[in-house]
């Protein structure tokens, strides 16, 4: 492993103030106590202001058959003294293999409270992290006598906040996190929840009428950004958020079933209701409902609030990879940012297919001799197609071509209920898979490998051995997995603690074979690629694809960096340029989105993983933009945010990794933009070769999109770039060092 401390790590103790902490410079302040019923309580300010009004903490339990004397079912909510508390600062920066900035420093303050609950002789703690911009906070369950098995009803932490902020958010769904993005006031949520659940979606389960999910962005009246996520979810479900408001009776505990239908809640808790405006976390149950199987020594992950009066600093805030371990993987040489292209846009937008035959009404994998099969002349992951794809990524300097639908079982395979969809290492009759990984590496480039699970994820398991040493014998380095459809075995959710566990076996079977992960519609990620960087991307959000399924609204990916990519880079496939698929497809949606908005997407939407999404031939036409994207990096020394706002507007520059060379992107909403640039972060004295790509004047995202204009100059630190983006648009600049 490449050693990532660079300073000295600290440990120091310091004056113990009772239940007081302080971020490094001051700013944010959080105190600690239990409240007279011996719950523990907890709350924070910034600057003085109220950020987390007081909150109480806390974990139900579950009842079991097997009541033995190692499971303990008596609730960690009340009943608690504080037995120590402990406080310490850190101060470490470290080196991420893959990431916006070149080095990350993590520096905090901490509080340990240790707990005694008397009445069971039972010990948990409660671990703060105060950040400058955040705090973290999670349990931690240390082996003892009376608590070794424990089954989570549910954790209750509350996040109370100081008033009806406006906020971004999706439906709490345990299974999809790919609807648009509400903008409302918290007392907006539940008049709101109707409209923004009917929609359609593979797999769909939305818990509360008041359920939201996180990454939660916020914004309160007074101008204070706050985002609530999680960090380092791991052996644990994932998080929702349930608002308490006026109407609440009681809190949820059902699950809404796989349909877009909530059951409003029939059981209330047995702890009395938090006020109004306060969120209670809530897990993603399995399919028997429970949320959570323990053993001690264990901790939850983080709890994240993150907090400033700058929209930028949420962009720019490192708290939740900072709040995962160290990297555990000892040699990273093989794990690398990678721009591609692939065999796949034109099968989303329905001029392709995935399948290879149309003749079965269902197939069984051992029964098909697919070398008599009758094609269906649709069949894209052919010899000479996927060629095409790699002649024009060797042509254009991308490092991999994507090609899916290259494996037999895609006639029939999401929701059905068919455990054995796909096999993971028998290609269709037309794709040589030989031929092609010999004829890409000739040219330099890689086939990126495709595992559409279907959410059969225990098949995937019995395969996963088979298919990476498939994809070690013919030089695939990279896979994008896929978990379409409600999963299997039935009745478990795509966020619960067995499906995070399957998500994270993934990754570590994948560390083995040296192999980088892609994986889409799996849980929200939480960071965990500081710990394992060949997790370099992720979908768990609605993705470009949908611009083929109705449109994304012009503000989407102007919201996601403040929420999605929060907790790790997101495979967002853009650089559609020709946005009316009807010029080319029986399609009739359309990208909401400019040509120069496209491109600034490289740099605004931060992956090591860039896909170059539309076809070869409609890059083409427009090869002078397409310059952009053959010469923008995916990995950087250095990273700004010079403006930002969520929802109407990113502006960000980088600095490409191990060169001097800079590259800006500019995104906006509906509403177009103007910027103003300075250039003064260039290195003094250089002189820059620099590119514009910009919407012209009458660009606009449903009328005029492909209207830009290129404009090539010669700048240094002392210029100032004055640009205009226009309704659903942005720009893209390349500043190469003389
Ligand atoms: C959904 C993914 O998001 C998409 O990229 C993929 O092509 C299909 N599933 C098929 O696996
Ligand atoms: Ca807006």
């Amino acid at each position: 492993m490449k050693k990532f401390l660079i300073t000295a790590m600290l440990a120091l103790p310091m004056m113990a103030m009772a239940g007081s902490i302080k971020s490094p410079n001051g700013n944010i302040e959080l105190k600690f106590s239990v409240d007279n019923t011996g719950r523990p309580v907890y709350e924070m300010t910034y600057k003085g202001r109220e950020v987390i009004k007081p909150s109480h903490l806390g974990l139900e339990l579950a009842k079991d058959k097997h009541a033995s004397k190692h499971l303990k079912e008596t609730d960690l909510m009340d009943g608690f003294t504080i037995a120590k508390e402990e406080t310490s600062t850190f101060d470490e920066t470290w080196k991420p293999v893959w990431g916006e900035t070149a080095t990350i420093r993590n520096h905090y303050n901490e509080l340990a409270a240790t707990l005694n609950q008397p009445a069971t002789k039972r010990e948990i703690l409660i671990r703060f992290r105060v950040y400058d911009d955040g705090i973290g906070f999670r349990y931690e369950f240390p082996q003892q006598q009376e608590l070794i098995y424990f089954l989570i009803k549910e954790e209750r932490s509350e996040f109370a906040m100081a008033g009806d902020h406006k906020a971004w958010w999706l439906p709490g769904d345990y299974d999809t996190q790919e609807q648009e993005t509400q903008e409302t006031k918290l007392s907006e949520i539940r008049g709101r929840m109707k409209e923004a659940v009917n929609w359609g979606n593979s797999s769909v389960a939305v818990f509360s009428e008041t359920g939201v999910q996180t990454s939660l962005q916020m914004k309160s009246d007074d101008g204070l950004y706050i985002n609530i996520h999680e960090a380092a979810c791991q052996d644990y479900a994932t998080m929702h958020l349930e608002l308490v408001d006026a109407q609440t009776k009681a809190l949820s505990t059902q699950l809404g079933g796989g349909s877009n239908a909530y059951t409003p809640n029939p059981k209330p808790s047995a702890y009395p209701l938090p006020q109004p405006f306060t969120f209670v976390s809530h897990l993603t149950p399995d399919a028997t409902g429970l949320k959570g199987a323990m053993q001690t020594p264990c901790e939850t992950p983080w709890r994240t609030v993150m907090v400033s009066d700058d929209a930028r600093d949420m962009l720019s805030n490192n708290l939740i990879l900072n709040l995962n371990e160290p990297c555990k993987i000892e040699d990273t040489s093989w794990i690398h940012p990678t721009k591609y292209c692939g065999v796949w846009w034109e099968m989303i937008v329905g001029r392709g297919s995935w399948h290879y035959t149309n003749d079965f009404p269902s197939i069984k994998l051992d029964q098909i001799d697919w070398s008599s099969v009758k094609p269906n002349g649709a069949h894209k992951a052919n010899n000479e197609n996927v060629k095409r794809y790699i002649d024009f990524a060797a042509k254009n300097g991308l490092d991999e071509v994507l090609v899916e639908g290259w494996n037999v079982g895609w006639e029939d395979w999401a929701n059905m209920w068919k455990r054995d969809v796909f096999d993971f290492v028998t290609p269709y009759p037309d794709f040589d898979i030989k031929m092609l990984n010999e004829y890409a590496h000739s040219k330099g480039v890689k086939i990126l490998m495709h595992h559409e699970t279907s959410s059969s994820s225990q098949n995937y398991e019995r395969h996963i051995k088979e298919a990476y040493e498939l994809m070690n014998k013919y030089g695939y380095d990279a896979v994008k997995t896929g978990y379409v459809g409600d999963i299997i075995p039935r009745g478990d959710h795509h966020y619960s603690q067995s499906m995070n566990n399957h998500y994270l076996y993934v990754i570590k079977e994948a560390a083995k074979h040296h192999i980088m992960v892609n994986s889409h519609e799996a849980t929200r990620p939480t960071g965990l690629c500081r710990t394992w960087p060949n997790l370099v991307g992720g979908e768990s959000a609605r993705g470009t694809e949908y611009e083929a399924f109705g449109g994304n609204r012009p503000d989407h990916t102007c919201i996601l960096p403040f929420t999605r990519l929060q907790g790790g880079p997101m495979d967002y496939t853009p650089g559609i340029f020709v946005t009316k698929l009807s010029e080319w497809s029986n399609n009739t949606s359309w990208a909401r989105i400019t040509i120069a908005g496209s491109l600034a997407l490289y740099l605004t939407m931060y992956s090591p993983l860039q896909m170059a999404a539309d076809l070869p031939e409609n890059y083409e036409k427009f090869d002078d933009a397409f310059q952009f994207i053959r010469d923008v990096a995916c990995d950087w020394d250095q990273s700004i945010y010079l403006e930002a706002e969520p929802a109407d507007y990113i502006t960000v520059a980088r600095k490409a990794k191990g060169t001097d060379n800079w590259f800006i992107g500019g995104k906006c909403d509906e509403n177009g933009h103007k910027s103003t640039i300075k250039l003064d972060f260039l290195d003094k004295g250089k002189k820059y070769d620099c590119t514009i790509y910009a919407d012209a004047k009458d660009a606009h995202y449903e009328t005029n999109p492909q209207a830009y204009v290129i404009t090539k100059k010669v700048v240094s630190t002392k210029d100032v770039l004055k640009l205009t983006e226009a309704p659903g648009g942005g720009f893209a600049i390349s500043l190469i060092a003389k």
